[in-house]
């Protein structure tokens, strides 16, 4: 791995990898392609060392001739390929953008890789690798007693988000089999550290009740999901990268489960003990109209990626809830930025007013 194709690099997981990368490789280059969607902002890498390692390209990977063009230009041997719409209640609002990016995004930049590395021959005998980021949304939701998702649980998405997430694996590990594309995949549960734009749970939360508003609780919150501290997730993608199998899936996941409820709960007490307000910040939470179509639980079997590459995750849940909430404390300055930048206000007024909540 010498010349990396990081796809989404200006989004919270991409960016936390992209810097993680250029930590354990003195030897990496790293092509950053992203669109700078509502999610992606120059604000997540303004930190990167600036010694021509690292090359931010704005565009969208669903352009065919760009992508072609850099990885000819910038010789890529490897793929990370983050970028994608990612929220699951966006995709409820408007699913097109998903099918846009998550489908045909994603077959573009395969298409373009089997052409360059297969067809052009461009590195005949070096080692070339595609690695697809996915999600345990796939797999669907999980009764109480259900066993956890392993790599050979059948695919069951629900929501337009994890609809078009299986639609793009599919196609990954078509092109494995069909044309011999050397690909391996990821799927990995909720990530949360810093650097996560504030429409997702965690961070939504913190800065909610920061500016004491309504913390919003879909249905009864007894919601489960499978919490992974981001670091986490970028050294399975790392190990994978190294060491996975071709054509193989890896899942990975937190072994941190907690009720929805039960995690708003824990960033409040968190909150109480290190900014302490006149009334619990508890006394915030609020019950509203549940998402439609709400997976209930994930949980996902790490043993194929423990035994095979050694991968476990280092943080338990309560270190990287403190962490993460130190963090956006320490960040304002982002916090203000990212949300205008990406409409936050605009978003919350859409999705919450109609649940009562603004
Ligand atoms: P994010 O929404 O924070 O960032 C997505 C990035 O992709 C943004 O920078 C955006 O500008 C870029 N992008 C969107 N459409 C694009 C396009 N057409 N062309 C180029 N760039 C485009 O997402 P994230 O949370 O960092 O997730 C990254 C990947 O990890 C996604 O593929 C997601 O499905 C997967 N994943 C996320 C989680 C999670 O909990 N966040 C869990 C498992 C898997
Ligand atoms: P989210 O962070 O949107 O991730 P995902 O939907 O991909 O799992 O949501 C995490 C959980 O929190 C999910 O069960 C939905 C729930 N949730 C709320 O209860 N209220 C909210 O305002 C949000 C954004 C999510």
């Amino acid at each position: 791995m010498q010349n990396v194709l990081v796809t989404g690099g200006a989004g919270f997981i991409g960016s936390n990898f992209i810097r993680y990368l250029l930590n354990q490789d003195p030897d990496v280059s790293i092509v950053n392609l992203d669109a700078l969607t509502y999610a992606g902002s120059m604000e997540n890498l303004g930190d990167l060392p600036g010694d021509g390692r690292h090359t931010f390209v704005q565009g969208n990977i669903c352009n065919r001739e760009l992508v072609s063009e850099l990885l000819e230009k910038y010789q890529v041997d490897t793929i990370v390929h983050f970028a994608a719409e990612t929220h699951v209640d966006r995709s409820i609002l408007g699913p097109d953008v998903f099918v846009q990016t998550n489908v045909m995004g994603t077959f573009t930049l395969l298409d373009v890789a089997r052409q360059f590395w297969l067809e052009m021959d461009a590195f005949s005998g070096q080692r070339v690798h595609f690695h697809h980021v996915s999600t345990d949304e796939v797999y669907g939701s999980l009764s109480p007693d259900d066993d956890d998702f392993s790599e050979t649980t059948p695919y069951d998405p629900r929501s337009p988000y994890s609809a078009s997430k299986a639609a793009s694996d599919h196609f990954v590990r078509a092109y494995y089999h069909t044309y011999g594309l050397p690909v391996t995949l990821t799927n990995c549960s909720n990530n949360y550290g810093p650097y996560q734009f504030p429409e997702k749970l965690i961070p939504l939360m913190i800065l909610n009740a920061l500016n004491s508003k309504p913390l919003p609780i879909y249905g009864d919150g007894k919601q489960i999901r499978d919490w992974l501290y981001v670091i986490d997730h970028c050294e399975g993608i790392y190990r994978v990268l190294q060491n996975g199998r071709l054509g193989e899936t890896y899942n990975i996941g937190g072994e941190n489960q907690p009720f929805n409820i039960d995690l708003v709960q824990e960033i409040c007490d968190y909150l109480d003990e290190i900014r302490p307000a006149s009334d619990s910040y508890s006394s915030l939470i609020t019950h509203v109209p549940d998402r439609p179509g709400h997976d209930r639980r994930y949980a996902m079997d790490i043993s194929k990626i423990n035994t095979e590459l050694g991968w476990a995750p280092r943080y338990d849940l309560s270190a990287g809830i403190r962490k993460t909430v130190d963090w956006y404390l320490d960040n304002l300055d982002w916090v203000v930025a990212v949300m205008e930048r990406g409409g936050l206000d605009d978003w919350i007024n859409e999705n919450y007013a109609k649940r009562g909540v603004k």
